[in-house]
């Protein structure tokens, strides 16, 4: 990697001990699993160690998301992302190359000072997220401690996935509006299992499809999930119990819902525009907790729009389920705080690019946690091969991970990291089964 000068005046009013020196901050533009650029970002200590991380996409985006800088023009159809690279480059290695690495909520306070925006927009969200993950990961191994050790001592809960089958709404060519088909293998004794079964149930759902709709609805999404031409949630759902009990795992799932119903609501009308029909909130609220009743549906994710905190109430309320805030809380402890006060949704979804900084992240997490909020730790749909979400998930003991079908390098990476670290818990490792939803209370 490239280095900057060391910069000792100002390394010699750091507190002594306060983390090892920055001996280099590097950035690039790399491809994430759509073939987009993304940043990377190399964070050197000691002219030894380096931490580096990928930041994440997302394609069904709240609005209220931090800012990706993308720098438009004709380069890779505008989706380029070399002005944030050069913010790493340029500002922020200036502010932190010559210094002793400040400890993660003091880098990430002085990250978001330094952008002085209320989304991120000068620096670009991604610039930021890419040094504040990278600094965790290289003082981590500076510490020679796996990261999840690093965030939590006593870390030891591993997450139980919802896993995406059948994808939809922005991440499939296909009629289904609802975006993710999720089963969560609840019944099985370990990460290992739970992969094993869902797998099995996932082979078994390409017959059923094969068999019944023809080669093309072997097509995948964004996530990895099959991509069937078929619009109703109804028949997706009963895709998914036929599969497990095919796969001869009757009772061993149950299954979830990402609608992301921001992206069929029109604020105009405030209707939803679902399988070609039109529906109210009300309607939709009907709809849900028939799901509840006929398929087993134990957590539906943005149901709502994402400024209807009164309708994710209501439906919070109504259900009994675990119902989730995604482009509803942005990962933003701010809006968290207002749905907590009206009781809009019980679970938080947690992607740190969202908010653009570990630790605003982990702020989130910890609200969530209080309040008696889960929190369901997510990928992107577009993702890269870092794995640091199978991390996270284990430090916050979130007991949940949203990443995708269990195929294709970028997902595969996050169930393949679980493994090992599942491995290294050895036997103080516990797999929550059908605890997964009082995880974080307990
Ligand atoms: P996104 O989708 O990454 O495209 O936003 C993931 C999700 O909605 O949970
Ligand atoms: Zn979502």
């Amino acid at each position: 990697m490239r280095r900057s000068e060391a910069k000792p005046s100002r390394a010699a009013v750091e507190a002594p001990g306060s983390g090892a020196l920055v001996t280099g901050l590097a950035a690039r533009e790399v491809l994430d699993c759509r073939g987009l650029p993304t940043v990377q970002v190399d964070l050197e200590l000691d002219g030894a160690i380096t931490g580096t991380a990928d930041v994440p996409s997302g394609r069904s985006t709240g609005s209220a998301e931090a800012t990706e800088l993308r720098d438009g023009g004709e380069r890779f159809g505008g989706y380029g992302v070399l002005g944030a690279v050069a913010n790493v480059e340029g500002e922020l290695r200036e502010a932190l190359v010559g210094r002793r690495l400040p400890e993660q909520r003091a880098l990430d306070a002085e990250l978001v000072a330094l952008d002085g925006t209320e989304r991120k927009s000068r620096l670009g969200a991604n610039a930021i997220l890419g040094v504040s993950l990278a600094a965790a990961r290289a003082r981590a191994a500076a510490a020679g401690t796996p990261l999840y050790r690093h965030l939590s001592a006593n870390a030891h809960l591993l997450p139980v996935p919802l896993v995406n089958l059948i994808n939809g709404g922005k991440h499939a060519s296909n009629d289904l509006d609802f975006q993710e088909f999720i089963v969560i293998p609840v019944g099985a004794g370990s990460m290992i299992e739970a992969l094993q079964i869902s797998t099995e149930v996932n082979l078994a759902l390409a017959e059923i499809l094969l068999e019944r709709y023809g080669k093309s609805a072997l097509n995948t999404g964004d996530e990895g999930g099959y991509a069937p031409a078929i619009s109703s949630p109804q028949e997706a759902l009963g895709l998914l119990h036929e599969a497990v009990s095919a796969a001869g795992h009757d009772g061993r799932f149950r299954y979830g819902l990402d609608c992301a119903a921001t992206h069929y609501h029109d604020p105009r009308t405030r209707t939803y525009e679902l399988a070609g029909e039109r529906r109210d909130t009300e309607a939709m609220i009907e709809l849900y907790l028939e799901l509840i009743r006929d398929f087993d549906v134990v957590t539906i994710e943005d149901p709502l729009d994402e400024e209807d905190f009164e309708g994710f109430a209501e439906l919070t309320e109504a259900s009994g389920i675990q119902i989730v805030g995604d482009d509803l809380f942005v990962t933003d402890p701010r809006r968290l705080r207002t749905g907590v006060e009206r009781g809009a949704a019980n679970s938080l979804l947690w992607k740190v690019n969202q908010i653009g900084t570990l630790s605003e992240a982990l702020d989130a997490a910890e609200l969530a946690h209080r309040s008696g909020y889960t929190v369901v730790v997510s990928e992107r749909s577009g993702e890269t091969e870092d794995p640091i979400i199978a991390d996270l998930a284990v430090a916050l003991g979130a007991g949940q991970i949203k990443t995708g079908a269990p195929v294709r390098g970028e997902r595969t990476a996050k169930y393949n990291r679980l493994l090992r670290i599942s491995e290294e818990l050895g036997e103080t490792a516990v797999y929550p089964g059908d605890a997964f939803e009082v995880a974080v209370a307990a």
